[in-house]
């Protein structure tokens, strides 16, 4: 028996930010942000709209999606960077608002891999049959911990949210394989100093090495080759790295998602979100072979295999 993603929702708040409003604030350009990172526009939250509404929303969407009722969940696991405050954990704080009265709450602390942390954790309690159904949240709020005054970071990153539920699925599908990985080393080139700080270029080499290389190891894991794989969902970094895991695929441009023109890199929320938009389009359908993979400050990285539908 395999868990799956039984539903799934998103959010993004309303507000666009392109780059000719960053060109306003800062000495950018639209052409350096659109060539090196692919990046057009990002949607940002207002003072009014934190973390916690975000993922609420997102979680409120995945659960009617599922036809479940917020009851039968057993266990919320947030994935955020950027939690309201340090706790009542956001997990703690949507569990209330989605009147979701027996699950436990945890947030997962794993930045732009935390979604993929937070579905291999549910699978394990699915699988086990511990809990029927695991919510699994990643949201952000980058721009509250973005340095403004820091062109190499500020053009970057995005707020959202993506959720899924996690469940029992029909014989052949759902995660048919995973791979999860740290390297606590790195740590140095990506963390948060009350600002976000990043050593670009580093970032850049080991996410070129390690996103094509988890990509191929959870392929070979699920007992497929490359040719099986029928669409590749990349954490929305960077379009530039995001290529670099496309060719070591060999998988046609329109087999890749994105979404990091329109919504910049919103760490833990950029595969929920990119899942949700190709699903909604028609991109990703029933049985498809899709690999998701993403990679972040911890450094740590993540992987999946996914056989898709109920
Ligand atoms: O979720 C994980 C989070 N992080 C990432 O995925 C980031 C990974 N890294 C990257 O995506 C790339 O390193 C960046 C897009 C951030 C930067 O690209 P790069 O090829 O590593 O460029 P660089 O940092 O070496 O900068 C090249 C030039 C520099 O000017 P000089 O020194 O050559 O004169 C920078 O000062 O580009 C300049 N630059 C900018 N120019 C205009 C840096 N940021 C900007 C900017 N606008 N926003």
């Amino acid at each position: 028996m395999n868990a799956g993603l039984i539903g799934i929702g998103k959010y993004v708040p309303p507000h666009i930010l392109t780059n000719a409003d960053l060109e306003k604030r800062m000495d950018t350009s639209d052409e350096w942000i659109r060539t090196m990172t692919g990046i057009q526009e990002r949607r940002i939250a207002d003072d009014s709209i934190d973390s916690s509404h975000m993922a609420y929303n997102a979680a409120a969407d995945a659960i009617k999606d599922a036809g479940i009722k917020p009851e039968e969940i057993g266990l919320i696991l947030v994935a955020t960077v950027t939690p309201d405050q340090p706790f009542p954990s956001v997990s703690a704080m949507i569990q209330d608002q989605l009147g979701a009265k027996n699950a436990a709450a945890m947030d997962i602390s794993a930045a732009c891999s935390g979604y993929m942390y937070g579905i291999v954790t549910a699978k394990q309690f699915v699988e086990s049959g511990t809990y029927d159904y695991v919510l699994v949240v990643g949201v952000e709020k980058l721009s509250k911990i973005t340095d403004w005054e820091d062109r190499n970071t500020a053009v970057l990153f995005g707020d959202g949210a993506g959720a899924a539920v996690i469940g029992k699925v029909s014989e052949g599908r759902g995660v048919l394989s995973f791979e999860l990985g740290a390297d606590g080393s790195g740590g140095k080139y990506l963390y948060q100093d009350e600002k976000l700080i990043m050593n670009g270029r580093e970032v850049f080499k080991f996410a070129v090495r390690q996103m094509g290389q988890s990509a191929i190891n959870v392929i070979e894991k699920a007992g497929l080759t490359k040719e099986d794989v029928d669409f590749l969902i990349p954490h929305q970094a960077n379009i530039r790295i995001m290529e670099s895991a496309r060719q070591r695929l060999d998988l046609p441009v329109e087999k890749m998602s994105k979404t990091v023109h329109k919504y910049g890199n919103t760490s833990s929320a950029s595969i929920p979100i990119s899942l949700f938009d190709d699903v909604a389009e028609g991109k990703v359908k029933d049985d498809d072979v899709i690999v998701l993979v993403g990679f972040g400050g911890g450094l740590t990285w993540g992987a999946l295999c996914i056989k898709w539908g109920r």
